[in-house]
């Protein structure tokens, strides 16, 4: 398994203006940051350039989304090799809040997958159950077999999986880290079944839903959880930051 924690700051549709991005940007690049672990920004569209330009090495690009179609008649919509040439290097595909506030469909999201594979960037599926106490078992598997229809292992190396409870999503009600740790199991037991153990033990599977810089430590050390999903707390510099440490630790 690779060892670098992986730690996404997702803005969702935040910050509103330029200068507060360039805040974000410049007060991370100006602490000591942890060379294990891969630090990922996922701005709206419009600031991409703007956080491509200003991240230095140190800081990843992704999108939070993506269209499904490879170019053409869609007003709206952003595509995948667009993506590509803005210089990003990953794409969330699937957020709950595309789900269920958007209508995304599990359709639409393995077309999505597809796109972002075929021009080479990494997609970050996020799965999760709505309810809690909801059947992880069923929901799982149904999102993620729906999400790798028709993909093949060879084209699927860059798969992330991100475990996204809808139910600790912004609501300050995080998991607990046990309940994320078998979640991750149950990811890459239904992945080994698609793809194999050996290929589903090496997939990165991260936790998101109310990490802070309080809970990020407890999330991110277990052995089977690779990083981290991190919304409103991506918002906050300082609480950004500890995240970012705690991920760091064992450096
Ligand atoms: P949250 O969001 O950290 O604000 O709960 C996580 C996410 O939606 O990815």
């Amino acid at each position: 398994m690779n060892n670098k924690k992986i730690i996404i700051a997702n803005w969702k549709m935040n910050p509103q203006t330029t200068e507060e991005v360039l805040r974000l940007i410049k007060g991370i690049l100006a602490q000591r940051l942890p060379t294990n672990v891969e630090i990922i920004i996922a701005p709206p569209f419009v600031y991409l350039d703007l956080v491509k330009k200003n991240c230095g090495k140190e800081i990843k690009l992704a999108a939070q989304n993506v269209g499904w179609a490879e170019r053409g008649a869609y007003t709206g919509e952003i595509s995948a090799l667009m993506l590509k040439n803005t210089g990003c290097d990953y794409v969330i595909v699937g957020h709950s809040e595309r789900r269920h506030k958007m209508g995304e469909t599990d359709e639409m999201i393995n077309l999505k997958l597809k796109e972002v594979l075929k021009v080479g960037l990494a997609p970050v599926l996020a799965v999760g159950e709505k309810e809690q106490n909801g059947d992880i078992v069923k929901m799982l598997t149904q999102q993620i077999k729906s999400a790798l229809k028709g993909i093949n292992i060879s084209d699927i190396s860059r798969l992330i999986i991100a475990y996204e409870p809808v139910w600790a999503i912004g609501t300050g009600l995080s998991d607990t880290p046990d309940h994320a740790l078998s979640a991750a199991l149950l990811i890459r037991k239904i992945v080994g079944g698609l793809y194999g153990s050996q290929w589903a033990a090496d997939l990165p599977v991260l936790y998101g839903g109310s990490v802070s810089e309080v809970n990020a430590i407890d999330f991110i050390t277990q052995n089977g959880i690779s990083g981290a999903l991190v919304g409103s707390a991506s918002l906050e510099l300082s609480s950004f930051i500890k995240i970012i440490k705690a991920a760091g630790t064992n450096e």
